[in-house]
């Protein structure tokens, strides 16, 4: 009986969820801001990609000649075709991305141009700054229009240090919850580009 009821059962295929920072630092904020939104999806497989996992050379056509096309960086890849989602939270340094984001970004463009193969993203930031690393997405929805990028929803915590609880790992201010949840339950996940 149970034998039957397991072959008649639909399998529900669980939403996977790729979240991580464009930061390689060890405390990233925008990690632990990308694990709590990606933890409030439902019904999902969620993993998490720590860019610490993919460092390369500082990228150069001339480095490039030396080394080729770096398995790490078609590791990189992979895991973003395994996901139906994408939640990245870029770290901002001096009004722009940080050196280690565009670094595997850059080689993994020489490997596919449509870097982020248009799977729908949620594209965050935090910083401890009130404007929350605002320019760090500017900056990547600039560059990610032309490489896959399918940026469906934005969203940028303020002042990280008032309005998270790093023990808890979540976001303590209810008003930017609230908003962030609304985005989630709202999300669209068409795969082509709006
Ligand atoms: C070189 C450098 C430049 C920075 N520039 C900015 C900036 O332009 N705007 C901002 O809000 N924070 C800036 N910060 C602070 C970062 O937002 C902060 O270090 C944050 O923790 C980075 O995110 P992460 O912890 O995920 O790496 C800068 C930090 C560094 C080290």
């Amino acid at each position: 009986m149970y034998f039957l009821n397991f072959i008649q059962q639909p399998k529900i295929l669980k939403m996977k969820i790729l979240a991580f920072a464009g930061s390689s630092s060890n405390q990233s904020i925008n990690k632990r801001f990308a694990i709590y939104t990606g933890n409030l999806f439902e019904d999902k497989q969620l993993e998490i990609l720590d860019l610490n996992d993919y460092e390369l050379p500082l990228f150069s056509v001339d480095k490039e000649e030396e080394i080729g096309k770096p398995a790490i960086a078609r590791t990189f890849l992979d895991k973003i075709d395994w996901a139906d989602v994408l939640v990245l939270s870029v770290a901002e340094h001096n009004a722009g991305l940080t050196v280690a984001f565009k670094n595997i970004y850059d080689w993994a463009s020489r490997q596919r141009v449509k870097v982020f193969d248009n799977k729908p993203m949620l594209l965050l930031s935090t910083s401890p700054g009130k404007g929350g690393g605002k320019n760090a997405v500017e900056a990547a929805q600039i560059i990610f229009k032309r490489y896959g990028g399918n940026v469906r929803a934005t969203f940028s915590l303020p002042s990280f240090n008032d309005n998270f609880d790093i023990e808890a790992g979540k976001i303590s201010n209810k008003e930017h919850d609230d908003a962030l949840k609304d985005i989630i339950r709202n999300f669209d996940y068409g795969k082509e580009p709006s």
